[in-house]
């Protein structure tokens, strides 16, 4: 009887559960309902580092392919305090490796972003058997084309930039969209090319506000009565982005507005006079269900990590490697940010269709 331990750690997306769904059905396929038994962690390494966990049954993985969230539950562990014991002394990374073997389990399959990575390459180099799979909707995970999660995010963003549309026309307003995905601005850049943004601010390019006044002065004069902004939470004034680390980290601390958002939307009314309003959809963007691609993709993931599993190809990411689902080594990935290449394609693409980035 094989023994698999799942988690989901980090922030939630969508295609969690049709993920999990996917390597177990497939577990079950291969091994039969008899021949694997599936223990689910929960909420991500917290369970794993204090012995949280539940057997799970074959059809717990039923009617969850649509699910939002997770059936697991999930919880932020630092990766950084990994090697910091807890306010009780415990050492979280070797109370992780002895419930690893006090479940006596054959793998750990770990479903999250960036520092869920970090932790998994930890735990492999430790000589624990994990398996994991690339979760975000921020798209931001070294070694994969895409993660699961980001383009539902991508349209739901899309969507509120949307239905922004029809209200910044009405009213002849400027609007800014902020969008999240933390440093990178994948997200922005999509949902901003996908909702018809007039500007598409993101912290790999940063702008100029006197150049972003310009552009919507100039669509004005043009005869255009609105303007839509797409703005990464991330976004960053070329201002800013010169500044020594230290000094730029207490910039950002001591600014007086909720958002970088808010701050570039004064300057924008008080430059133009145009009314301009901030719209914020926050972890909406995380919510819901997957959409068809994310469950397509998160289906491919979680068979490709059910393969690695019974061929024992262990200290593996499943990732989509033009338009392939590859295994890459956790040691090779772990750490490593994937932001937006300046000029790559696609903003290439957004610039020649006129859409400035406040450069
Ligand atoms: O990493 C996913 C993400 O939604 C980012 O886009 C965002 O910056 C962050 O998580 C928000 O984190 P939390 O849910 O902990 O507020």
């Amino acid at each position: 009887m094989k023994r698999i331990g799942i988690l989901t750690s980090g922030g939630d997306c969508q295609g969690l559960n049709s993920t999990i769904r996917a390597v177990a059905k497939s577990l079950y396929y291969h091994y039969g309902n008899d021949g694997v038994e599936i223990i689910g962690i929960i909420d991500g390494y917290r369970g794993l580092i204090y012995g949280e966990y539940k057997t799970m049954k074959p059809e717990d993985f039923s009617g969850i392919l649509t699910m939002g969230g997770t059936i697991l539950g999930t919880s932020r562990q630092p990766f950084k305090l990994m090697r910091v014991v807890d306010e009780n002394s415990v050492d979280k990374v070797a109370s992780m490796k002895k419930n690893y073997k006090k479940l006596n389990l054959d793998c750990l399959v770990v479903l999250g972003g960036n520092g869920t990575q970090k932790t998994a390459n930890l735990l492999s180099e430790e000589g624990l058997n994990v398996v994991s799979l690339p979760k975000t909707i921020d798209n931001d995970l070294w070694g994969t084309d895409k993660t699961f999660g980001f383009q539902s995010a991508v349209d739901i963003a899309t969507n509120v930039i949307d239905c922004i549309h029809t209200t910044a026309t009405s009213h002849g307003r400027v609007f800014i969209v902020e969008v999240m995905g933390h440093k990178v601005g994948w997200l922005t850049l999509y949902a901003g090319i996908a909702g018809g943004a007039d500007i598409i601010l993101i912290p790999e390019i940063p702008y100029d506000i006197d150049s972003v006044i310009k552009t919507i002065k100039a669509r004005t004069a043009s005869g255009k009565n609105f303007s839509i902004l797409a703005v990464a939470e991330g976004a960053i004034s070329k201002e800013l982005a010169a500044m020594p680390k230290k000094k730029k980290k207490a910039a950002i601390a001591e600014m007086k507005y909720p958002s970088i958002s808010y701050k570039i939307a004064e300057e924008i009314e008080a430059a133009t006079g145009q009314e301009t309003r901030v719209t914020v959809p926050g972890h909406f963007q995380r919510g819901g269900s997957p959409d068809a691609y994310d469950r397509v993709l998160s289906t491919r993931f979680g068979v490709a990590a059910a393969d690695l599993i019974i061929n024992k190809k262990y200290g593996n990411m499943v990732a989509l490697v033009n338009n392939e689902v590859v295994a890459v080594p956790l040691k090779d990935i772990a750490g490593k940010l994937k932001a937006v290449p300046k000029d790559c394609e696609v903003v290439q693409a957004a610039r020649k269709m006129g859409i400035s980035f406040g450069d």
